[in-house]
Order: structure tokens, then C-alpha cells, then sequence
């Protein structure tokens, strides 16, 4: 069975909601495992991300899908004190033809959030992985993608009052996310 990973960090729940979509989009396609992860706080020590269970799940995951707030135009300290944890995986090419694809949310409708995606995409090329991007138009009635970002999903959270953001189209739009890298997770393991 494709397992899909989503490893995320959110500070006050607005990127856990989109975790959520996106993982609900993964688990959409027959025969797929999502599984949410959220990075804590807790396992940074002296700015170290250390957390042996997690990187065991994520070895064992066909796709990584990696998500963030963003934090003065780039992901937060949090989810960076992870991604420099992955440089065992680098130096072992541990994730090589991995699947990777990423989503950020912010205050603003822009909010230097594209600086977020390109950072997910850098450290998915450099850990050899297949970045999955997404192709929905923004031309619909849905409010699919209505932040036009191509790179990956970007939803906005200063919008709406803060028990609801991210709004539905945002969060529909993880979804499809999602479900386009379970689609390719299953073509993969094929
Ligand atoms: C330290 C910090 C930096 C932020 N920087 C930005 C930013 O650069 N652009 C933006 O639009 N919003 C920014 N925000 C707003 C957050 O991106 C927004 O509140 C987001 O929804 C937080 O996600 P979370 O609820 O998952 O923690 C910032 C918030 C904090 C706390």
C-alpha cells in the first residue's frame, strides 16, 4: 500500500487544517495510507531537530509532502530545524525517487509565500526526490487555487476569522493536492 506523509508544523492550527485537507485528498485514492505528522517543538534541542520515530515513518513513505506556515517569507525556524535533520538522508540518498510536493499557509494573499514553496522545492531537489506540483486553474467557481501558485498550495489565513481560516477553497485545494500525489504515489509502486 502507497503511504503518503505529510510533515508539517503549525504554531496556532492554521497549517494543521491544511495537513488535514491534504492528507483527506491522499486518502481519497484507493488504496493509499496518509499519514500526519506534525513537527513539535519539543524535539529541537539546542536547535537540533531530533526525532528517530519520525524519520523511520518517513523512510518507510513513498511520498513526503511537506507544509509550513510562513514565517518573514520563508518557512518557520521549526520546520527548518527538521529539514536540516534530513542531511543524513542527503548524504545516504536515503530518499532518492521519493515523491515530494509542498503547501504553506499565510497571513497575506501573498505574503512571500511562493520563498516557502521554492524552499520545500530546493530541499526535495536536493534530497533527489520528484516534485509534484499544482496544475488547477484558478479560473473556476470553487475558489480552487484562487491564490494562483503552481509550485504548490498556498492558503491564506488573515482573511477569515481565525477559528475558520483556512477557508474551504483553500482547504479544497490541499485536498487536490493531496490526491494528485497519492495518484502518483500508486503509478510509482507500480
Ligand atoms: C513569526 C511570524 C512571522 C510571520 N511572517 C509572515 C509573513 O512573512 N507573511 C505573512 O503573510 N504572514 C506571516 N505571519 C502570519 C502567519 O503566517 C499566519 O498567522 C499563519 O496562519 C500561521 O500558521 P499556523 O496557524 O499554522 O501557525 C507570520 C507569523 C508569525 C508568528
Amino acid at each position: 500500500m502507497p503511504t503518503v506523509s505529510i510533515i508539517y508544523f503549525s504554531g496556532t492550527g492554521h497549517t494543521t487544517k491544511l495537513a488535514e485537507a491534504v492528507a483527506k485528498g491522499a486518502a481519497s485514492v484507493a488504496g493509499v495510507k496518509a499519514n500526519l505528522i506534525a513537527i513539535s517543538g519539543d524535539d529541537i534541542v539546542k536547535g537540533r531537530y531530533q526525532n528517530d520515530a519520525v524519520f523511520t515513518q518517513l523512510d518507510a513513505s513513498d511520498a513526503v509532502i511537506f507544509g509550513s506556515p510562513t514565517y518573514m517569507g520563508g518557512p518557520a525556524a521549526q520546520f527548518k530545524a527538521f529539514a536540516d535533520a534530513t542531511g543524513a538522508k542527503w548524504y545516504a540518498g536515503a530518499w532518492r525517487d521519493k515523491i515530494a510536493a509542498g503547501f504553506t499557509v499565510s497571513s497575506g494573499p501573498s505574503g512571500d509565500k511562493l520563498s516557502t514553496l521554492h524552499y520545500f522545492f530546493t530541499l526535495a531537489m536536493q534530497l533527489g526526490m520528484i516534485w509534484i506540483g499544482l496544475p488547477e486553474l484558478p479560473m473556476n467557481d470553487r475558489g480552487i487555487n484562487r491564490l494562483s501558485s503552481y509550485s504548490g498550495v498556498m492558503a491564506q489565513a488573515g482573511q477569515e476569522p481565525v477559528d475558520i481560516a483556512p477557508n474551504a477553497a483553500d482547504k479544497l485545494t490541499g485536498e487536490l493536492l493531496g490526491r494528485r500525489v497519492g495518484e502518483y504515489a500508486v503509478k510509482l509502486k507500480k
